[in-house]
């Protein structure tokens, strides 16, 4: 059994890096958010405009429980995930967490070209992502800071970048076999 579950920010590279690992090291992969959207033939923009943020929270507490049964699969969650209910204790007693830790200014820069599918940033011009940022982490870094292992992010644009991370997790992963 071998079960990585990759946290962090919106935009820090979760996705990024587990397809990475799926393609390249022979994980499956599974994006939390894109999982939820297949399940409940919804995006989630549209999840959080019918339940609001609450209900969302809810739905994402149940699949992610669903998907800490799977073997040798990594998890993208979204950035929320491991701050509500049990997700990171979940986690944490299921798999190998990892934070990805990635600056302000490296994530309002990846934000700002993707805030499209984002709810929580759709509306908000450059200024507002960044205090958002900002005064989410400083709620969510305690969260984030109790993975078993941080990895700095803000390099992740070329293939040997994102080889290089994936190595680094593979490497603290097998050591906690
Ligand atoms: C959220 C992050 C998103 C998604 C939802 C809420 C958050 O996932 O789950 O829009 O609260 O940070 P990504 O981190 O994959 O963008």
């Amino acid at each position: 059994m071998q079960r990585i579950f990759l946290i962090g920010f919106m935009g820090a590279g979760k996705t990024t890096l587990g397809s990475f690992l799926s393609k390249e090291y022979g994980y499956s992969f599974i994006d939390l958010d894109h999982y939820i959207e297949k399940r409940y033939f919804k995006s989630i923009s549209q999840l959080f405009a019918l339940h609001g943020e609450e209900g969302f929270r809810l739905l994402e507490q149940k699949i992610l429980h669903e998907v800490a049964e799977i073997e040798k699969v990594v998890v993208a969650t979204g950035g929320g995930t491991p701050c509500f209910f049990d997700n990171m204790e979940c986690m944490l007693s299921k798999g190998v967490t990892v934070f990805i830790d990635v600056p302000t200014d490296e994530l309002l820069i990846r934000l700002e070209k993707a805030k499209s599918k984002r709810p929580l940033l759709k509306d908000k011009n450059k200024e507002e992502i960044r205090a958002f940022i900002e005064e989410s982490m400083l709620k969510r870094r305690s969260f984030y800071e109790k993975a078993d292992l941080t990895i700095e992010g803000s390099l992740m644009y070329t293939h040997k970048d994102i080889d290089n991370m994936a190595q680094e997790v593979l490497r603290f992963a097998s050591s906690k076999k």
